[in-house]
């Protein structure tokens, strides 16, 4: 069984005609980094929402096909079912921060999950040393720059230890030290087993994938290297 199995998948949303994602299919297996790449606008964003079930648990529109997480279609999970194994950093970091702390947001999942405090907090230090942002735990995220909100975005996924990771554009506003930081970071989730979609507009971060898709026409094919 494979972590991510996208059958048929078509999306559309309400009040626009345009099919986003028309009869996709990928199938993504355990310890593998896929990259997905392709045109502003063409439906990269609309992809992660439906891996992730926030379609069509969150946004409404005309969704047919399935995406199977494990096995299990996200339409029999919840949202808190698919946080258990997944986990999304969205293309903008300030759709995912909330809390008034860098402590307070990283620690918010794994509170939810309701694990110890002494294992809260030993994955709030690890996430955030993951993305180097350690001396910034006592910080309010609303005061960093973009590139480091990014980064506090990243620690609250990587504090919930998802089996599945889901990228979106996430190091878009992270400089370049920043970067090597987050592509060597996710070589050692890929050798830990975890799985892992990345959607990137930045040519120079795809070495870290084992595959590159391009997003056309609502289908995923082969990147020839070329997105037009
Ligand atoms: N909530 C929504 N309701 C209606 N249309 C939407 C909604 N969200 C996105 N769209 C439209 O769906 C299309 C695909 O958007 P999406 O954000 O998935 O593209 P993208 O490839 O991620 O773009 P970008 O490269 O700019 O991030 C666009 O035409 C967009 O305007
Ligand atoms: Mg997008």
């Amino acid at each position: 069984m494979n972590p991510i199995e996208v059958k048929n998948l078509s999306f559309q949303y309400e009040k626009n005609t345009r099919k986003i994602l028309d009869n996709l299919e990928l199938t993504v297996a355990a310890g593998e980094i896929v990259a997905i790449v392709g045109l502003s606008g063409i439906g990269k964003s609309t992809l992660c929402y439906c891996l992730s079930g926030i379609i069509p648990h969150v946004y409404g529109g005309i969704m047919t096909g399935h995406v199977y997480l494990n096995g299990r279609d996200t339409r029999d999970l919840t949202l808190p079912q698919i946080a258990t194994t997944l986990g999304i950093v969205f293309q903008n970091p300030d759709n995912q921060l909330f809390s008034f702390t860098v402590e307070d947001e990283v620690a918010f999942g794994p509170e939810n999950l309701c694990l110890p405090p002494e294992e809260i907090e030993c994955r709030v230090t690890d996430a955030l040393e993951k993305v180097g942002m350690l001396k910034f735990r006592h910080a309010n995220p609303q005061q960093l720059s973009g590139g480091q909100r990014q980064l506090i975005a990243l620690a609250s996924v990587l504090s919930l230890q998802p089996e599945i990771l889901i990228f979106d554009e996430a190091m878009s506003q992270i400089d370049r030290r920043g970067k090597k930081m987050i592509l060597e970071m996710m070589l050692k989730l890929k050798a830990e087993g975890r799985t892992i979609v990345m959607i990137e507009h930045d040519l120079e971060n795809l070495f870290v994938a084992d595959r590159v898709l391009v997003l056309k026409d609502g289908r995923l094919a082969p990147f020839a290297g070329k997105l037009s």
